[in-house]
């Protein structure tokens, strides 16, 4: 199928039953993707913000999806700003982290529960116990995937989820070719992955090579998703992602058959998109309602 058709796809056509036998709870109408270029990751954050705020003002006890990695730090700093200096409240919220390493702690600095502790809770008025990350030390890695699953469902779903990409396409921890119908579970960590983030350990031997992490099921079913990719890395997980097929090889592009998904990139990003002046023309023609700005 040409790029060509499957955006026209998207716009006025049913799915074709393959996807929607993949995703059986979703009915898209919308575009597939709704790509936002900003002229730099400053202004990206800053959209992503706005983006969840909203659903935030407009639903006081929203279910958040969370995202860690170097992309979304200064999407949480703007959150902060916003609480502090707007009022922006999180006494309702309640947030679902996307995934934790196995093996590690809350305590232990290279965890997703440090980094959400450190960037966002400990900063805005949210009830920690209203704060979700998948246990990596829990003793039943199993029991502990599908105890993730039910307080998602038990919560009402997840209204937001913010996502970033792996420069192998993988969101969340889901790496190229897992299942798009994968609901909560443990992935092994590509080698690729654990070199990417080996930096932040300081040494790749010192990084676990297991994950809990939502499956891709699981995000298909936030009722809006919001990725972010920034820089020149993530030029051929974009193009995979938005322009590609829908595919297990690029984990991102399932969000192709998401009714209400929104990449948010930079120039950078963005540098190989066959269809980049038609994702601006797009977004400097839509109405007032359709923003987010
Ligand atoms: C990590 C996380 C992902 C994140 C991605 C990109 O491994 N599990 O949730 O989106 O890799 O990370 P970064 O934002 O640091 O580029």
């Amino acid at each position: 199928m040409s790029n060509g058709c499957r955006m026209r796809l998207g716009c006025c056509m049913p799915w074709p039953s393959e996807i929607r036998t993949a995703f059986p709870d979703q009915r898209s109408t919308g575009p597939a993707v709704e790509v936002i270029i900003q002229s730099n990751a400053e202004d990206g954050c800053v959209l992503g913000a706005k983006i969840i705020a909203k659903t935030v003002r407009e639903k006081p006890d929203a279910v958040l999806g969370l995202a860690t990695g170097r992309t979304p730090e200064r999407l949480y700093r703007e959150l902060v700003r916003m609480h502090r200096e707007e009022g922006l409240d999180f006494s309702r919220v309640t947030t679902f982290n996307l995934d934790e390493y196995v093996g590690l702690p809350p305590e232990h600095r290279q965890s997703y529960r440090y980094f959400m502790n450190e960037h966002l809770f400990r900063h805005i008025n949210i009830d920690l116990a209203n704060t979700h990350v998948p246990a990596g030390t829990a003793q039943d890695l199993q029991a502990e995937c599908r105890d993730y699953e039910e307080r998602i469902t038990a919560a009402g779903g997840i209204d937001v989820q913010l996502l970033g990409l792996g420069r192998n396409g993988h969101i969340g921890f889901n790496e190229p070719t897992g299942s798009l119908r994968s609901r909560t579970w443990i992935k092994i960590l590509s080698e690729q992955t654990l070199n990417d983030n080996a930096a932040v350990f300081g040494d790749r031997d010192a990084m676990p090579r297991h994950a809990v992490t939502m499956g891709i099921g699981t995000i298909m079913e936030a009722r809006q998703v919001v990725l972010l990719a920034f820089g020149p890395a993530k030029v051929r997980a974009v193009m995979e992602m938005i322009e590609g097929p829908l595919s297990a090889i690029c984990p991102g592009s399932a969000l192709q058959a998401h009714p209400r998904a929104i990449v948010v990139l930079d120039e950078a990003s963005a540098a190989g998109l066959r269809y980049a002046s038609h994702y601006r023309w797009v977004d400097q023609n839509k109405l007032a309602w359709q923003r987010y700005d």
